[in-house]
């Protein structure tokens, strides 16, 4: 039997198989985690919210002094070739770009070329089940550093965190900062790999953009499509209380779209089932995004 082809992703220039794909041992992304990444949802070969993700990608590279090696045309261009590339139409577009590769040293090296990766894997949005029963979630101290604004591959926190979740037999981890003081509460910001959002007596919440919090593209449209329903929709400072307090709770990405958090910590969230506004959010999604659809 003929072994599956090898995907074809983007490095340096060329398209090539990602099996064939690789790069020198002292790249800064592989000694530093030195780099900054996005994923772009693909809908019917149809990149979402391309424009938003182009520009946090920009906004990544400039707060890390990476110069963007493409400008958006550019990249729109290598992403669409990208993805007719691939055999399937729902896809997930990750771009990684770092300092490139240079002797070992903390500081920046002088004239070195950023190395640009990009792959495409099949997206598989969240069967109807798991929209319908919600996932299951526990808490734990935000540890990160002070930027997580910048989407950097650097995700050693993230990882361990996202782990603790998987060891408890939950989808994700709600992260509480620690306040400035022993006496102030804990403060929400978002999951290991999604924004969160608080429903209580009929208004959406989530945590305002600070150094924080990922701007999320998700987030975006969620707020969007509230405000567009006449739904209340607050950026606010959310403490541990207001989330354990929550009639609903629910997470957000580009690759899980919008779930339900039907448990936090063991017990259940709400009635502990995906609540009205929830089903009234999703039905409001999955129409926004089928309607861009070809
Ligand atoms: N992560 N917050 C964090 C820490 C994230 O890693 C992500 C997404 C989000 C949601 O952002 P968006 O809606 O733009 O996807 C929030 C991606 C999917 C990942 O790392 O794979």
């Amino acid at each position: 039997m003929n072994a599956p082809a090898s995907p074809i992703c983007w490095l340096n220039g060329r398209f090539l198989p990602l099996a064939e794909a690789s790069i020198p041992v002292l790249d800064r992304g592989f000694i530093f985690g030195d780099g900054v990444y996005e994923v772009i949802p693909v809908y019917g070969r149809q990149p979402f919210r391309l424009a938003e993700h182009l520009a946090r990608l920009a906004r990544s590279l400039a707060a890390v002094r990476i110069t963007n090696p493409h400008d958006d045309a550019t990249w729109t261009s290598l992403i669409t070739e990208l993805v007719a590339r691939q055999d399937f139409s729902d896809q997930s577009v990750y771009i990684q770009v770092t300092r490139g590769v240079a002797k070992r040293d903390h500081a920046f090296p002088k004239d070195t070329v950023p190395t640009v990766f990009m792959m495409s894997n099949a997206l598989v949005t969240p069967p109807a089940a798991l929209v319908d029963s919600g996932v299951a979630a526990i808490t734990a101290t935000d540890n990160r550093w002070l930027r997580c604004d910048v989407k950097a591959t650097a995700l050693l926190a993230n990882v361990l965190l996202k782990q603790l979740a998987v060891d408890a037999g939950a989808a994700e981890v709600v992260l509480l900062r620690d306040g400035p003081d022993a006496t102030a509460p804990r403060r929400l910001t978002e999951g290991s790999s999604s924004n969160i959002f608080v429903v209580r007596d009929g208004a959406i919440a989530t945590p305002k953009r600070d150094h924080f919090v990922l701007p999320g593209i998700t987030l975006d449209v969620v707020a969007e499509l509230a405000r567009a329903a006449g739904i209340p929709f607050e950026e606010r400072d959310l403490t541990e209380a207001d989330v354990r307090a929550a009639d609903e709770l629910w997470l957000a990405s580009s690759t899980r779209e919008v779930l339900a958090i039907t448990s936090l910590d063991g017990r259940p969230v709400g009635i502990g089932m995906p609540g009205p506004m929830y089903r009234r959010m999703i039905t409001l999604f999955q129409q926004h995004r089928s309607e861009r659809r070809p």
